[in-house]
């Protein structure tokens, strides 16, 4: 009786084992490790959110390269401290800078300020990737009038993405371009545009919802994106636009998801094996934004590494309106 028992409860966690395994493998289907460090050895990055989750990995992954890193952060504090964090961490002689700007997606004035001190300051900049968002936040309203998740995740990217165009384009080759990528997410299919999507005051207290919010604004990233690609090409210049969804990854992004305890013990096995880490994110977003296999990619979308095309119903047309809407909504700090 006794070794029957011990025979099902071996047998039962033998069984979820492999079954935890299998969820692992299939979470990491189509994923590699980026190896092409030897890219990065020497060129700037630019990346906004980068005290925390996947940007903090970026930085730490392109600095151990010998890339230079500068962090864009709303929280100086928190940037400070990261930058300590990472400089004890790696002693090697042949690390490359990370430093630190101050700056806060949900003002167009300090991303204006910024983009300034930035294009009078420093000599190059060889990526930039848009990596800040918040997640499911509470109502807000921004002191540009616009609700906090559609201009912290899509407008103040585009806003400062549009402001240092020029400088980045200037720091690449046809041989070797320049980068944007926009931190995307498969959640974008969820994502609606409306007429109003981007005016002030179309969304209030009543008619907000944390989910949508999430899933709009990054729809709109993903769609300014790819028509700002066509644009870049109209230009001429060097420089290749992406997007990339880097999964689900553990970090700070569901802070504002609240769980039972109850709920997160009984998710914490299937979360340590379902969810990826923040360097397993940050491999994808390195693939969009350095790997020689993605120099021709004007305007693609990277998921798990392989070029995804993105649902038919949000086709270029919509790419177009949103690029429009997006430009109108940002205008009054390009004069
Ligand atoms: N984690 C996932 O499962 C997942 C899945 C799909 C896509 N993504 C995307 O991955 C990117 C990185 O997110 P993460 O998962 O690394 O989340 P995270 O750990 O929460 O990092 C988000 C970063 O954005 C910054 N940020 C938020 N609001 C800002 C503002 N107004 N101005 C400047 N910076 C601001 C945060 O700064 P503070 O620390 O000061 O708040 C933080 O540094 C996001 O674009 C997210 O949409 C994540």
């Amino acid at each position: 009786m006794g070794n029957d028992i011990l025979i099902t409860v071996g047998k039962s966690v033998a069984g979820l084992a492999s079954a935890l395994v299998i969820l692992r493998f299939i979470n990491l289907k189509g994923w590699r490790h980026f190896n092409e460090y030897n890219r990065l050895k020497g060129k700037t990055f630019l990346i906004t959110g980068a005290n925390s989750g996947i940007g903090k990995q970026l930085t730490h992954q392109i600095a151990v390269a010998g890339g230079n890193v500068i962090m864009l952060c709303r929280d100086g504090a928190k940037g400070k401290s990261v930058i300590n964090e990472l400089k004890a961490q790696s002693k090697s002689a042949t690390m490359g800078s990370i430093t630190l700007r101050r700056m806060d997606l949900n003002s167009f004035a300090s991303i204006e300020e910024s983009a300034k001190e930035l294009i009078e300051s420093v000599p190059r900049i060889d990526c930039l990737i848009n990596n800040a968002a918040v997640m499911m936040a509470p109502f807000s309203i921004t002191e540009d009038g616009f609700e906090g998740h559609i201009q912290t995740n899509h407008l103040g990217h585009a806003l400062l993405t549009t402001l240092l165009l020029p400088k980045i384009a200037a720091s690449g080759s046809p041989a070797d371009p320049s980068r944007v990528v926009f931190v995307s997410s498969i959640l974008y299919r969820r994502g609606t545009i409306r007429d109003d999507s981007f005016k002030s005051g179309s969304v209030t207290l009543e008619n907000f919802d944390s989910k949508v919010a999430y899933s709009d604004s990054k729809l709109a990233s993903l769609l300014y994106a790819r028509q700002l690609a066509h644009e870049i090409d109209r230009l001429g210049y060097p420089i290749v636009v992406n997007s990339a969804s880097p999964g689900m990854v553990y970090t700070n992004l569901g802070r504002h998801f609240k769980l039972s305890w109850f709920k997160k013990v009984l998710l914490s096995p299937f979360a340590a094996l379902f969810v990826r880490t923040p360097s397993e994110g940050a491999s994808i977003i390195l693939h969009a934004a350095a790997s020689e296999k993605t120099i021709d990619s004007n305007g693609a979308f990277y998921h798990s590494y392989d070029e995804k095309p993105i649902e038919s119903k949000f086709d270029d047309q919509l790419s177009k309106k949103v690029y429009q809407m997006t430009m109108e909504a940002i205008n009054k700090s390009l004069e």
